[in-house]
């Protein structure tokens, strides 16, 4: 049941010629409306089924499933004192807008076409290339880390992903001197990705959805490339085949599905903070004294805890997610 409030038709002004003021107004409705939540905090929704085997045999010509078997868990990250959340919750509470605007996404994210799947990484690099799953898996030895993951939205869940630091993506690319920023763009085609739905123009939206990190935040040991989660491939719904985890970080600095990475001497910009910077901005690093302009961030609930998100488990939000050793990228603040 998803309880967001979307005016119907009839109840949606139309007026031949659009005010400058009802302009700005819709505008800004617009963007509280997309800016997250479609209204996730106030009355989030959940699914009442519970669905466990997510992965989805069409998946089967991303990456072999025996790769994945045997990965070893991070000793650095092995979330000791961390209780991981269900994978019947985690899976079916999603944010992926390119296949709809509420958390019941997974279905719907089933749609997205996985075959073949290349990532062309390129820019101000001295070896540029084009990735495929393979050879990623091949290069870069894989590992299990356990990540706490906030999300803007003031949820939170504890994930056992497995994938490798993008540190080591960096090497093999060797960036030049000049290379300032780094820009992840997901999987988009108009045909596949409905967007948000509602009616919500999904045309009008800033697509491709684009993330970016500072080349020294992408080189931090904690940021992570996930091609896995709970010991399998990564479903859909939480961006198969290739995702990015920065875990000090709002969920949706984590771009799904990635088909693209640039190495580039300016700041880009990127998907939210280009629909509400007042809102998302560019570093949106875990805060708990910096509040979201609509709510606080000082407290989290956890995904998974009780029968509705309302009644989930609250705890206090750390600084940085609870990871300390990145307060060195933001001069030891
Ligand atoms: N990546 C893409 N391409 N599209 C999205 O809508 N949502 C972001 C992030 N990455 C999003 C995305 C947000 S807001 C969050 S909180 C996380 O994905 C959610 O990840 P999960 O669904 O795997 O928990």
């Amino acid at each position: 049941m998803v309880l967001i409030r979307i005016p119907k038709p009839w109840q949606i002004e139309s007026q031949p010629i659009t005010s400058e003021t009802a302009y700005r107004q819709r505008r800004r409705f617009l963007k509280s409306m997309i800016g997250f939540g479609l209204g996730a905090t106030i009355f989030p929704s959940i699914s009442c089924s519970r669905q466990t085997d997510v992965g989805g045999s069409d998946l089967s010509k991303t990456i072999p499933k025996d790769k994945l078997q045997g990965v070893k868990r991070s000793p650095v990250y092995s979330g000791d004192n961390l209780r991981i959340t269900p994978e019947a919750d985690s899976s079916q509470y999603n944010n992926f807008y390119e296949f709809g605007g509420t958390k019941n996404i997974w279905q719907a994210a089933q749609a997205l076409p996985t075959d073949d799947w290349k990532v062309e990484v390129t820019g101000l690099v001295n070896k540029p290339r084009t990735f495929d799953l393979d050879d990623l898996t091949k290069e870069f030895p894989l590992e299990e880390r356990i990540y706490r993951f906030r999300c803007v939205e003031a949820w939170a869940m504890v994930v056992p992903w497995l994938g490798f630091p993008m540190r080591s993506l960096i090497k093999a690319v060797d960036p030049t001197s000049k290379a300032k920023f780094v820009r992840f763009t997901s999987f988009y085609d108009p045909k596949i990705c409905p967007g948000p739905g509602g009616w919500v123009d999904a045309s009008g939206l800033p697509w491709p959805y684009t993330e970016s990190l500072r080349i020294d935040e992408m080189a931090h040991d904690l940021a992570f490339f996930a091609v896995g989660i709970y010991g399998h491939r990564l479903p859909k719904q939480h961006g198969a085949p290739l995702r990015m985890v920065t875990p000090w970080k709002y969920g949706f600095k984590g771009a799904k599905s990635i088909v693209k990475i640039e190495f580039m001497n300016f700041q880009p910009p990127t998907y939210w903070n280009t629909l509400a910077p007042d809102e998302y901005s560019f570093e949106a690093n875990v805060n708990p004294n910096v509040p979201h302009p609509r709510w606080s961030q000082a407290e989290e609930r956890l995904l998974g805890t009780g029968l509705h998100p309302a009644v989930w488990e609250r705890q206090p939000t750390l600084l940085y997610n609870g990871y300390p050793e990145v307060s060195s990228l933001y001069g030891g603040v």
